[in-house]
């Protein structure tokens, strides 16, 4: 039997590595003020059918339920979280910043760093209209990559504006139904040879290319960077009116973050939605939003790549797998009082380990090294007194049991 392809098992090492990502990501959110949020798993379809767009609708793992119901695992959180904004808005104050850490399933070909399923931060702001909203979400983004030890040189966050092209094509006249389509081909053009793009954008394809070779930006655009320069951030971003982004509900201000020689697939998207709320609740609320989401699998990959973030990671997971004590037990004659003490140690907060069967006394200490121990209590002979032995400094001294876990607190 093997699981299915694009999804992965996680052994304990796999789960401190997903638990260092998670740590760092909720760390950083709640140093900006964020709140912790979560939503179900699985959601109506229609719920994505309205209002992720088509590329994502492709991709739906869905499926009929024994109630006859339409339903899909979620793919994305936006949509979510847009439906429990607009039933709920009135028990919060604005602006809302929240955030959630959760698993999300695209049917997509497998590809390096595409699975079928994986975990993603969405941090969003909802109801705040002024562009220091922008800017603080993009300095969210930075800075929980600088939490990996990301330096400048690891990553760029390339920002552009739906409205640079809105205002594009209304420019040129182009009816709004055809916006969608011009954004996608946009969004799609890095991945695609020029003709396949140009053929898509059909009598606009010659000023689109101009547009996109221009390196113009829009007045936003370089307040949005001065937002940043002022955070001492504007090193990280780099203004890129290409960036469009796949999804349908985005109406402003777009980024999405890469390794510099984009040898991956984006490691994080997002941007402004200001129409999602008010389609979904029809017509009945409209709130402003913002936010982005960053995934696992990049994030994995871009972390194991850069030898400075991975020996972070590494350092962090060994300090955290650490017991605190271990119990060599001598003489099986002493198992019941060594038993009784790991109960009062564990009720303590102490991370105590010990051999649940007859062992040699060699082997433990090796176990009490493994574990990482940084005291091992052998309880042999000497009782009533226990040795203590300092793991890091190979020092043993003994203690009345009683007056161990005084000794202890000194120690530990
Ligand atoms: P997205 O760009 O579709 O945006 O996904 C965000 C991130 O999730 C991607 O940059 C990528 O790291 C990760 N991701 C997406 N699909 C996969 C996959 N199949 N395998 C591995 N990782 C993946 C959204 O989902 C928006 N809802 C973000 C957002 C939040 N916008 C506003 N608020």
């Amino acid at each position: 039997m093997q699981s299915l392809p694009g999804f992965r098992d996680f052994l304990p090492e796999d789960c401190a590595r997903r638990n260092y990502i998670f740590a760092r990501w909720r760390e950083v959110a709640r140093r900006y003020g964020f709140v912790e949020w979560e939503g179900p798993p699985l959601e109506g379809t229609e719920l994505y059918k309205k209002k992720s767009g088509a590329e994502i609708v492709e991709q739906l793992f869905n499926f009929t339920d024994k109630g006859e119901r339409e339903v899909a695992l979620r793919p994305e959180l936006t949509p979510t979280l847009a439906r429990v904004v607009a039933a709920h808005e009135r028990e919060f104050k604005k602006p809302l910043k929240w955030f959630s850490i959760g698993q999300f399933f695209r049917y997509e070909k497998q590809q390096r760093g595409r699975l079928r399923e994986h975990f993603q931060l969405n941090c969003d702001i909802i109801g705040e209209n002024d562009l220091a909203a922008d800017v603080e979400l993009v300095a969210l983004c930075i800075d929980i990559l600088r939490a990996f030890g990301f330096a400048e040189k690891d990553f760029v966050v390339r920002i552009s504006d739906r409205e640079f092209w809105t205002d594009f094509f209304r420019d040129k006249k182009v009816p709004a139904e055809r916006w969608d389509d011009l954004l996608q081909a946009i969004d799609k053009s890095p991945r695609e040879p020029r003709e396949k793009t140009a053929e898509k954008l059909g009598d606009l394809a010659d000023p689109v290319f101009a547009a996109l070779k221009s390196g113009r930006k829009s007045a936003k655009l370089e307040q949005l960077v001065e937002g940043l320069r002022a955070r001492g951030l504007a090193d990280f971003v780099a203004v890129d009116v290409g960036i469009v982004r796949g999804l349908a509900y985005y109406t402003g201000i777009v980024f999405e973050v890469f390794d510099p020689a984009e040898k991956f697939r984006a490691v994080a998207g997002g941007g402004r939605y200001d129409n999602l709320i008010s389609q979904l609740s029809d017509g009945s609320l409209s709130l402003p939003a913002l936010g982005f989401a960053m995934g696992d699998v990049v994030l994995g990959e871009l972390i194991n790549g850069t030898s400075r973030t991975r020996e972070a990671m590494q350092k962090a997971i060994a300090n955290d797998s650490k017991i605190d004590i271990y119990i060599v037990i001598a003489k099986e004659q002493r198992r019941a009082d060594a038993l009784a003490q790991i109960q009062q140690l564990r009720d303590r907060g102490y991370r105590v380990d010990y051999p649940l069967t007859p062992t040699k006394v060699a082997r433990q200490f090796q176990s009490a090294e493994d574990l990482g121990a940084r005291v091992a209590l052998l309880y042999g002979d000497e009782w009533p007194q226990v040795k203590i032995k300092n793991m890091g400094t190979a020092q043993q001294e003994l203690v009345a049991g009683d007056k161990l876990l005084n000794r202890l607190v000194e120690l530990l």
